[in-house]
């Protein structure tokens, strides 16, 4: 049986939730969250390790100041009334992205909350929020040329966001869409990809656990043959 230690997810479809419920796209992003919430209770219960939730990419900036406004008030609001019950339940938040371009009310709380969580150690979520790929790459090639170290697989992986997080066993991409959006291209090498059909404020623990159920069962070889 496999073991799961890192189960990362594309949150995707809160905008056509809100339209299919004659509500608006925000009115999904909101729905969104009780997800988020099913989803982290199976995390602690199945002693999963790591989840990353992505957020916000660095191609979402394209959509209407409004929605971004009101995805990033979201998640303001979550950090404030979330953190006493996550440092409760020993979860760890980080934050994997380009943070310094973010609002400065929003930065403040993201610091905060890292420092609140940073002992706890049942459970750590990574958000990603303005986060891409390619220009994490990037970023990581340049830090790896200033230091004058060697490009190995080993180099990249410690100049990454993700420095001290295993590689996604499982991604999990929700909203009927089979691309990955300038998600963890290269975390994903070797991860078992499922795609749902459901849009992400109609994905809920049942679904998250048939999922974690089919990864059991898969043969993962890794290249090798078995
Ligand atoms: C995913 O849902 C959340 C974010 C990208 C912030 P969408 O907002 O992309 O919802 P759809 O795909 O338009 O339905
Ligand atoms: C991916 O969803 C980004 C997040 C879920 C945060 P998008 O809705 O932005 O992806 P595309 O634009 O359909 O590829
Ligand atoms: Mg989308």
């Amino acid at each position: 049986m496999n073991p799961v230690k890192h189960v990362a997810i594309i949150m995707d479809g809160n905008g056509r939730w809100g339209i299919k419920h004659k509500q608006s796209r925000n009115a999904g992003h909101r729905a969104g969250l009780n997800s988020v919430e099913d989803i982290i209770k199976v995390c602690l219960k199945k002693e999963i390790k790591y989840l990353t939730l992505y957020t916000f990419s660095t191609e979402n900036w394209k959509r209407p100041k409004k929605e971004i406004n009101f995805l990033f008030n979201l998640l303001e609001k979550f950090l404030i009334n979330k953190i006493d019950n996550l440092i409760k339940k020993n979860i760890k938040l980080r934050f994997i992205g380009e943070i310094n371009k973010l609002p400065s009310k929003l930065k403040i709380l993201i610091k905060a909350s890292e420092k609140q969580t940073s002992k706890n150690s049942d459970l750590q979520i990574n958000i990603a929020l303005n986060y891409g790929s390619k220009s994490e790459l990037i970023n990581c090639i340049k830090i790896i040329n200033k230091k004058k170290i060697k490009l190995t697989e080993k180099s990249i992986n410690k100049n990454l966001f993700t420095k001290y997080i295993p590689d996604p066993d499982i991604l999990i991409r929700t909203g009927n869409t089979k691309r990955l959006s300038n998600f963890m291209l290269w975390q994903i090498a070797y991860a078992e990809i499922f795609f749902e059909k459901k849009l992400w404020p109609d994905f809920n623990a049942n679904d998250f656990r048939k999922i974690l159920d089919k990864f059991k069962l898969i043969k993962r070889n890794f290249g090798s043959i078995q």
